[in-house]
């Protein structure tokens, strides 16, 4: 059984050693300490300045607050479960360095308060690490685009053959997919930095706290406005574990392209050695491992996702308990996509396209189809007539064992008039690249602005 615990005053008995293990949180909560401290040493240096601390207590509480912080960072903390989470343990060992005054620190301040302050702090640090890390592998498929821009490749829907498109302006879609992310976690920004501290455990406080003076200590850009939603809100746990479940599915739409494109049937991309694994027995093997257990996290990151909505969904105002189940899912979706993005940025850096097989199969599948199709509606037909009159000359194709391409004119005369012999100058693959001109298309032109676009507004080189 353990000692006394810190709001122990009305209990006659201990708590029960299970209780202990099933009700702690420290074993997790404890990397939020040093934004506990951080809070811990802005609310006294408010206390202080209202007048509620003497300036010798504040000094001391926070030189032991700075030592707490000290012995954590060196690892010589002791933690202990029995002190249930990261805020009990600072506040005791606070205690045992300067004596009976750090019982003032809590003053007009309760948990509920703090640890929300707490996470929201976390957050805020970790958005900012996130945010460079998608930069970073922006970055990396801005640098495939721009160093790849003669590579052509089939374009695909419904993952059957389509139109050619640049290898390039596929790696500018994802970008596009990381560049809204940053604008998602940007937008969550706003809301997480706020400070509830002064909100007290549900109520606000009689103390003459200064809200705005702690907020602003802490780098936050305003105050919760009521103290009841402060202490319960956990809103922004939701917005962030959401926002990195969307990276993990562009990353898992990324891995599942990898391993499919470095199959033999493929063929389009060699990984780099070093993120590919062997087979134990079949010693001819490269597997793409790193792309597959990225699709593979991003479901354990949608797990988190539902657990805290669904910790949040029958909550009544105000603090519960239940809300110390916002941290796991927390700090694992932050983990994993940290960890993704970082290892999946280096696979972006070193996959290289190989060039000849993807243009062998950009022509395959009748890829031109609708080109011609085009030049047909473009020719007076009503396009549903020319769409009709190419279906058919594919039709034939296949009964020929043909390809577009390999068509005289007198056959493709044989399905329309208006064919003249221009039609054979569009059978190629960069033919019907560059004729997608507009802005958001395939064309050369168009996707060498978007390079320079992006070089300007993200300033890479
Ligand atoms: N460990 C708790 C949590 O994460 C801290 C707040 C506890 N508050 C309370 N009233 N028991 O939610």
């Amino acid at each position: 059984m353990s000692e006394k615990k810190l709001w122990g005053g009305r209990f006659k008995e201990r708590t029960n050693e299970l209780v202990e293990e099933f009700t702690e949180s420290v074993s997790y909560d404890k990397r939020l300490a040093p934004f506990d401290i951080a809070g811990s040493v802005a609310h006294v240096k408010m206390l202080e300045k209202q007048g509620i601390l003497k300036p010798e207590e504040a000094q001391k509480i926070i030189e032991g607050l700075n030592q707490v912080l000290k012995e954590i960072e060196e690892g010589r903390f002791q933690w202990k479960r029995e002190l249930e989470d990261v805020h009990m343990n600072v506040e005791k060992r606070l205690t045992e360095i300067v004596g009976p005054v750090g019982g003032k620190l809590h003053t007009g301040r309760s948990r509920n308060d703090q640890v929300a302050t707490d996470v929201r702090l976390y957050v805020r640090k970790e958005i900012e690490e996130i945010l460079d890390l998608l930069k970073a592998i922006r970055r990396a498929f801005w640098k495939q685009a721009k160093e790849n821009l003669d590579v052509v490749m089939p374009g695909y829907t419904h993952l059957q053959i389509a139109q050619p498109v640049l290898y390039s302006h596929h790696m500018l879609a994802y970008y596009q997919m990381f560049k809204r992310d940053e604008e998602r976690f940007k937008d969550t920004l706003k809301r997480v930095n706020v400070s509830p501290l002064g909100s007290a455990a549900l109520a606000g406080t009689s103390y003459p706290l200064d809200r705005e003076f702690t907020a602003k200590l802490l780098g936050f850009d305003g105050v919760t406005r009521n103290s009841m939603d402060a202490v319960s809100d956990r809103d922004f746990v939701a917005e962030m574990i959401f926002n990195c479940a969307m990276v993990m599915m562009h990353l898992s739409r990324l891995s599942e392209e990898l391993v499919l494109w470095s199959t033999e049937e493929f063929g389009f991309v060699e990984l780099p050695d070093a993120f590919c694994t062997g087979s134990s027995i079949m010693p001819q093997k490269k597997n793409p491992d790193v792309s597959e257990l990225t699709r593979g996290k991003t479901g354990r990151v949608y797990g988190d996702l539902v657990a805290i909505l669904t910790v949040l969904k029958g909550l009544p105002l105000t603090y519960n308990r239940d809300l110390q189940e916002d941290k796991e899912p927390l700090f694992d979706a932050i983990d994993t996509v940290k960890l993704s993005l970082k290892v999946n940025t280096l696979i972006v850096e070193g996959m290289k396209p190989r060039k000849e097989r993807m243009r062998e199969q950009a022509k395959k599948g009748f890829s031109l189809a609708t080109d011609v199709a085009d030049y047909l509606a473009k020719k007076g037909v009503p396009f549903r007539e020319a769409h009709r009159i190419v279906g058919e000359l594919v039709a034939y194709c296949l009964d020929k064992g043909k390809s577009l391409e390999d068509l005289s004119l007198n056959e493709f005369r044989q399905f329309s008039d208006k064919f003249d012999k221009d039609v054979l100058d569009l059978m190629s693959v960069e033919g019907s690249i560059n004729s997608r001109n507009i802005i958001g298309g395939t064309a050369r032109e168009q996707v060498e602005k978007e390079i320079e676009r992006i070089r300007e507004e993200e300033g890479f080189e």
